[in-house]
């Protein structure tokens, strides 16, 4: 049995006790492990954050489990197909982005998920940097779509849906996409998506795609120049989000759009992403490749690009930076 398992069922052990002693005897029984085993798992468990009483005569007792995304907490919660059924949680870590990375080159499954409580290299779209300090949600996921490489695109939009549906439900924050992928509240941002893909001419081997919430970021820690355009769900909402039930309903939302994707293709992401609060109807000025475009966002079309009206017809873009107007 994996160490990861053992500890799994030592904790449902201990949780199935409510709260009482359970003895080094019955749980090494239980578990098929020496008490010394029973010890050291105890120990690994405190290390996380649980808070387990041993008393000699008596065994253990499960006290407090902590409130944090680690992936035994995300196991007992997490109701998904195939999103974070394997889950690495990393204390400080370049960019997640890029450890997902190894792991796919070197085969991990799909859904697999590496979270970073924080990043000192985190990415952001055109090769920006992205602010991630303690506090945040900062996470990526591995896909691996059996289709063509243009399903980028649909996968970040599906991503920005997924966490515009959490945030909701979640805080009850009015959570508004802004194309092709940024959640704003209150015209700020609180979060941010990556979709990177690794393709041969006709196929994917495997999209990475990251997500960033500013969960709990105080004001005062956002870097000055930052201020004006960003915000958190700690700021908007007054209060401490878990991030361990954010991460689920994000995962668990990510799973359903993902095989509705898989099942009737890139129309239902749009639709979904139609049917979330968004700037559709919107004067928009875009910075794409090689022009500004300025007009009213009309609608995003069955690749995804936004289709933006203007005084010269209708301009289809596929990359761009969008600046928010009056609706
Ligand atoms: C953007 O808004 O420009 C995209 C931001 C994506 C940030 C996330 S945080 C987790 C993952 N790791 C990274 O380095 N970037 C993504």
């Amino acid at each position: 049995m994996k160490p990861g398992q053992t500890r799994f069922r030592l904790l449902e052990a201990l949780e199935e006790a409510k709260g009482g002693f359970i003895s080094g005897q019955q749980l090494s029984r239980r578990l098929s492990v020496s008490r010394t085993c029973i010890w050291k798992h105890v120990r690994a468990l405190r290390s996380q954050g649980y808070e387990v009483h041993s008393q000699s005569n008596r065994g253990y007792r499960l006290v407090s489990c902590p409130d944090a995304p680690t992936p035994l907490e995300v196991r007992k919660k997490l109701r998904c197909r195939l999103l974070g059924r394997e889950l690495r949680y990393l204390g400080r870590v370049g960019s997640t982005q890029d450890e997902a990375f190894k792991l796919a080159q070197k085969g991990a499954p799909e859904g697999t998920v590496v979270l970073a409580e924080e990043q000192s290299g985190g990415r952001g779209r055109v090769g920006r940097s992205f602010f991630s300090p303690k506090g945040g949600l900062w996470f990526s996921f591995i896909l691996r779509p059996p289709l063509q490489p243009q399903v980028c695109l649909p996968v970040s939009l599906m991503a920005g849906v997924a966490v515009s549906e959490a945030v909701r439900a979640v805080t009850g924050l009015p959570a508004v996409l802004k194309w092709p992928n940024d959640v704003l509240i209150g015209g700020k941002k609180v979060a941010g998506i990556l979709a990177e893909i690794v393709a041969e001419t006709d196929a994917v081997r495997f999209v990475v795609c990251g997500i960033g919430v500013n969960a709990n970021i105080s004001a005062g820690k956002f870097p000055a120049e930052l201020r004006p355009i960003a915000t958190s769900l700690r700021i908007e909402s007054g209060r401490e989000v878990s991030l361990l039930e954010l991460l689920c309903r994000i995962l668990e939302r990510l799973d359903f759009h993902y095989q509705e994707f898989l099942s009737r293709g890139p129309k239902a992401v749009l639709d979904a992403w139609r049917a979330c609060p968004n700037v559709l109807g919107g004067r928009v000025r875009v910075t794409a490749v090689d022009e500004v475009v300025e007009g009213t966002a009309q609608d995003i079309d069955s690749d995804g690009a936004l289709l933006v009206r203007t005084e010269e017809g209708v301009k289809r873009v596929i990359v761009g930076d969008v600046a928010l107007g009056d609706k």
